[in-house]
């Protein structure tokens, strides 16, 4: 894991300040008994292991753009549309294996010219886009960055796969960050990022890249699906995300009394529960919304910033503890303090 970087070592006046935020969900609404009506499982079931009633799923002729680029508008009207020099976007589920998908969103939000990149960290993007777009802002390169998460799971998940078609949705989160000052509202503190490549294979498509076209044989059935070990992934989960969590609470000099919210991402109720748990955070503390969008991947906290500032639930000057785990296996935790917005 990295050691935690309070305000990234930024200069004075290049610290990443969060000064607008959105989200976007596709309208469509799929419950639990539409899944119960093709699926061998149960509205109990998935209640009662995952914390899911309902998600948003993606119909066709809807791809992952079209997410990024609501959620993108939003945090940009939410920033007083501000002008960004840079756009980072992190996805598992870009609209072509090439080129990026980040080049085509800064165009329709008429950014055409801005340097714009994806990030691929599957459910921990908007961690590692975060971090990344701090980085454009303390080295000078940027003024202010659009960082969204996007993914169109359902579009990699076997829908016949009941351990993985339950869980994963569509969904998308932006914040914009300028260069500011590490005591301002809305300042980045510490962020901790790491990974564990040995366990790729936990969650994975494992079709489509490179890997398997270089044996130049077709890929084997199902393998252009997402596939994911859910127990082991459930255990490195609460680990990994613990640990992060209490490593960027060190690395800003708080206790967990002092988290006035804990956002964490959306991967599955139980697995929140017990790193808040771990941490001593109480529910009365704990951000969620999974129980109406499911886990959106990397969309998920920047998704969860967006509902919960605009129903009040996260107020300016809230102290918040931010921690994601997925795919890579790749973990961070971050905290912040919200802004006015
Ligand atoms: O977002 C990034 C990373 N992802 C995560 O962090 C997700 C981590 N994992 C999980 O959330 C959970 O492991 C799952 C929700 C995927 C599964 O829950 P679980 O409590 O770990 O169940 P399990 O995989 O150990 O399966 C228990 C039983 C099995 O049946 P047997 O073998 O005990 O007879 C499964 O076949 O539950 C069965 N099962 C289901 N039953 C009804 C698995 N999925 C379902 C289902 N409906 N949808």
């Amino acid at each position: 894991m990295t050691a935690p970087l309070p305000a990234f070592g930024a200069p004075p006046g290049r610290a990443p300040v969060i000064v607008g935020v959105g989200g976007h969900v596709p309208p469509n609404v799929v419950t639990n008994d539409d899944l119960v009506a093709r699926l061998d499982t149960s509205d109990e079931w998935i209640r009662t292991r995952t914390g899911i009633a309902a998600r948003h799923v993606v119909t066709p002729g809807t791809a992952t753009s079209d997410l990024a680029v609501e959620a993108g508008r939003k945090a940009l009207k939410s920033a007083q549309d501000a002008q960004v020099d840079a756009v980072v976007l992190a996805t598992t589920t870009p609209d072509h294996p090439c080129p990026a998908t980040a080049p085509a969103v800064a165009g329709r939000l008429g950014l055409t010219g801005v340097p714009a990149f994806d990030v691929a960290a599957v459910c921990t993007g908007f961690l590692y886009a975060l971090a990344t777009g701090a980085g454009f802002l303390a080295s000078g390169l940027a003024e202010r960055v659009l960082v969204i998460a996007a993914d169109a799971f359902t579009t990699i998940v076997d829908p016949a796969d009941r351990g993985t078609a339950v869980i994963f949705a569509d969904g998308a989160g932006a914040v914009v960050l300028k260069a500011g000052d590490a005591d301002e509202p809305g300042a980045l503190n510490s962020v901790v990022l790491g990974s564990d490549g040995e366990l790729s294979d936990l969650i994975s498509v494992p079709a489509g890249g490179s890997r398997q076209r270089s044996t130049g044989l077709p890929p084997e059935p199902g393998d252009e699906y997402f596939h994911m070990a859910g127990r082991a992934t459930y255990r490195h989960a609460v680990e990994r995300m613990t640990a992060a969590a209490r490593q960027s609470l060190a690395g800003t000099g708080w206790a967990p009394e002092d988290v006035d919210r804990f956002a964490s991402h959306q991967a599955n109720a139980r697995i929140l529960e017990a790193v808040a748990e771990r941490l001593g955070i109480g529910p009365e503390r704990r951000l969620s919304n999974i129980e109406h969008v499911g886990n959106t991947g990397g969309a998920s906290i920047p998704l969860l910033l967006a509902q919960k500032s605009a129903d009040g639930e996260l107020k300016a000057g809230d102290r918040v503890l931010l921690t994601a785990f997925g795919g890579g296996l790749a973990w961070g935790a971050a905290t912040l303090t919200w802004p006015e917005l």
